[in-house]
């Protein structure tokens, strides 16, 4: 048995049940951690923590030393590919990412062609060092946000809660709206094929989003272009497993297995076992998808979510993981319960 082969993560990625789901969770290194909040202040901003790759390491390992996770996920952003792309990025305190907010065709040509290696390499230079340090058995996660996603936040320039900007844009005109897509899609396969030679054994791609869009839309911008990403970066890496997260797609969810047989599909806090098995067929590996808020609640409500979830997936390869990010103000205690519940 090779290294590879060994580890539990990458076993479930190939198709395979283990006798309990590998466990990880989306957001893992962040603010709910002490260790987190003292080297993020020390760092000054979070772009400062993104770019420094020694830092970036020391914080992805953090959730690894403390809960004995299954997987890592590299320390960094969905909106570091806009910074590559030559749009300017600042994190407000407390108050979400800001971007130059890009329209037309006009904001579309002042992008760069290619990525600005000064905002790429030091991702990577954080990737070799994570690799070099994992225990044996964790595998490493590299990611990109989908096109979309990504999108909604170049044309806005920040977060919004329905995404207007961008559903307008694309609904007026689409072949304008396109082209951003189309650079996003070149950026991602370009930024995960990096991750994957500086060490990324697998990619998720976040299309956190993809919820609102209508059906129509959602193939147009969330499957299309995603499965553009998976295609591109195949090419290159002809093994690489992949991860596809697109959340709240609910009954749309079915058009999105049938596109997509040869990845693993993330579901978010909306999907329940039952109706997972009639929207996706029976061998399809899926990640999730514990509710954020039951890690906070804790206790009972946290243990019985828990069961069902293990309990429910537990007839296809299944990952445990969040169906979004954990929460700032989740106490540790209670992730340390989950960890025990999972791993029995
Ligand atoms: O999961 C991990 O531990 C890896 C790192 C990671 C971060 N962001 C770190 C981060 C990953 C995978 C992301 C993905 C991301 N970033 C998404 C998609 C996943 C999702 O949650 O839906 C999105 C939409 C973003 C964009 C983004 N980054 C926003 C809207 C914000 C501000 C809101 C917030 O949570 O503060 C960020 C900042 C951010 N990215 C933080 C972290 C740990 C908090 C920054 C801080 O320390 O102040």
């Amino acid at each position: 048995m090779t290294g590879r082969d060994r580890k539990p993560l990458l076993r479930v990625l190939g198709g395979e049940r283990t006798e309990r789901p590998p466990l990880w969770m989306m957001r893992q290194a962040g603010r709910y951690l002490p260790e987190y909040r003292a080297v993020r202040a020390d760092a000054g901003s979070f772009l400062d923590l993104c770019y420094n790759p020694e830092r970036a390491c020391e914080v992805t390992l953090q959730p690894i030393r403390r809960f004995g996770f299954d997987a890592a996920i590299i320390f960094s952003d969905i909106l570091i590919i806009p910074h590559a792309l030559g749009v300017d990025l600042t994190f407000a305190e407390g108050e979400g990412p800001r971007l130059s907010p890009i329209g037309n065709q006009a904001g579309l040509d002042g992008l760069r062609e290619t990525l600005d290696p000064g905002c790429t390499e030091p991702v990577y230079e954080a990737i070799r060092q994570v690799s070099a340090a994992l225990p044996d058995p964790v595998t490493l996660i590299g990611f990109v946000g989908a096109p979309w996603t990504v999108a909604t936040y170049m044309v806005a320039g920040r977060g919004t809660p329905d995404h207007i900007d961008a559903r307008i844009w694309a609904l007026r005109d689409p072949v304008g709206f396109g082209r951003l897509i189309d650079i996003l899609i070149d950026a991602s396969i370009e930024h995960l094929c990096g991750q994957i030679r500086a060490g990324a054994e697998v990619v998720q791609i976040f299309d956190s989003w993809a919820g609102e869009l209508s059906a129509p839309e959602f193939d147009r911008w969330c499957v299309t272009p995603v499965r553009a990403i998976v295609d591109g970066v195949r090419a290159r890496h002809r093994d690489i497993p992949v991860i596809a997260f697109p959340r709240a797609a609910g009954s749309k969810l079915r058009d999105f297995g049938e596109r997509f047989g040869d990845v693993t599909i993330g579901l978010d806090t909306g999907e329940a076992p039952g109706g997972v098995a009639e929207l996706l067929a029976p061998g399809i590996p899926v990640q999730g998808n514990l509710d954020p808020i039951t890690l906070i609640a804790g206790g009972e409500a946290l243990d019985r979510s828990v069961d069902m979830i293990l309990e429910g997936f537990s007839d296809r390869p299944h990952i445990f993981n969040l169906g979004h990010g954990i929460r700032p103000q989740t106490p540790i205690d209670h992730v340390e319960r989950l960890v025990r519940r999972v791993k029995g």
